[in-house]
């Protein structure tokens, strides 16, 4: 079973990026064959900047990389150093009606939020399509707002393959219905966008900062504190074992400490769990050349699948002559 998962190449994680996405693709790898990529060429609809555009996309390899992502034993790679896809992405535009991308969910959100309509947020499903397709992909684990997405690429292998015969492979998209949100220091879901994110590689300082930010009730040190509603232990839930969370309730109600004592304690189990990768991620932010020859080593392995692909479709159009 051949897994296949994209991945935007945004800057700064937090750690409900991870609990929500990054620990299962990691976990997935025990569960079948992994392909995962950076998408590069994606991220080009949204970012015009070079530099930005370089920086994230080496941060994200090496934030997978540091989180667990092995080379060895899956396919890791940065779209753009695989172009096949844009071949594919071409002659798929073929078999895609206009309306199909103008009914998508993403663009027209995108639009009503006035980001200027242009080919490449239009098009950008078809350049997805060809990403799942050209990897014979089985199964794609995706987040509720993409599953339209496999369902337009689906769309298209079956309109592809009615011309061609069955060449395509059906992909299917897996979504987790029980992704607990993680909440963000207010307690609404941690989002970068609502500045209330706790960061997954923040300096000691930033991360102490956003914990002690985490809004608490204001009962004094003297009182009885409810855990179940209370923010600090909902993050406490994601670090802490049984034994230590029990300890946590204990702690709650018995009067003598106040909410700066628990955020200590999670406090330091942030910095406990993330430890392994933090060191990991420092060296290979110091070792970029370390980095880029494991990526060219992924994309030599897809490209591999790539240009196999490639020539069975190539050859079913009639571009082989
Ligand atoms: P943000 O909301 O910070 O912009 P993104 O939209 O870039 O995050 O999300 C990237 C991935 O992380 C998605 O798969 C999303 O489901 C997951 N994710 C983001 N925030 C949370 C959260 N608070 N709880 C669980 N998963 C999350
Ligand atoms: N569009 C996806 C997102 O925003 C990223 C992505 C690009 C992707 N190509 C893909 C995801 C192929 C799964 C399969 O998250």
């Amino acid at each position: 079973m051949r897994i296949l998962s994209g991945i935007q190449p945004s800057g700064t994680i937090h750690i409900g990026n991870y609990f929500g996405m990054i620990k299962k693709m990691i976990e997935s790898q025990n569960d079948g064959e992994l392909f995962a990529f950076i998408a590069s060429y994606h991220a080009l609809t949204s970012v015009s900047n070079k530099e930005v555009l370089q920086k994230n996309i080496f941060e994200a390899a090496v934030n997978f990389l540091s989180l667990g992502m092995d080379p060895e034993k899956s396919t890791f790679w940065v779209q753009s150093d695989v172009p096949e896809v844009l071949e594919l992405y071409w002659i798929l535009s073929n078999h895609t009606p206009m309306g199909l991308l103008e009914r998508a969910h993403s663009y027209k959100d995108k639009t009503a939020r006035g980001i200027a309509s242009n080919h490449g947020l239009l098009s950008y499903p078809v350049l997805m399509a060809a990403d799942i397709l050209l990897f014979d992909s089985n199964i794609v684990p995706v987040g509720k707002d993409q599953i339209q997405h496999v369902e337009i690429t689906r769309d298209i292998a079956n309109t592809f393959n009615n011309a061609y015969g069955e060449i395509l492979v059906m992909p299917e998209a897996k979504v987790d219905e029980i992704v607990a949100t993680v909440p963000g220091t207010d307690g609404a879901k941690m989002s970068k966008s609502y500045g209330n994110t706790i960061d997954m590689f923040g300096s000691g300082k930033t991360t102490k900062k956003q914990v002690m930010k985490i809004v608490t009730d204001s009962k004094e040190l003297h009182e009885v504190k409810e855990y179940a509603t209370c923010n600090v232990y909902k993050l406490c839930e994601l670090f802490m074992n049984e034994e230590e969370l029990e300890h946590m309730q204990k702690r709650y109600t018995t009067p003598g400490e106040g909410y700066g004592h628990f955020k200590l304690a999670l406090l330091d189990k942030i910095n406990e769990h993330f430890a392994p990768y933090i060191d990991k991620r420092e060296h290979l932010l110091n070792n970029p050349k370390e980095v880029k020859e494991i990526l060219a080593h992924g994309a030599s392995k897809a490209r591999i699948v790539a240009q196999e692909k490639l020539r069975v479709i190539r050859d079913a159009v009639g571009l082989n002559y």
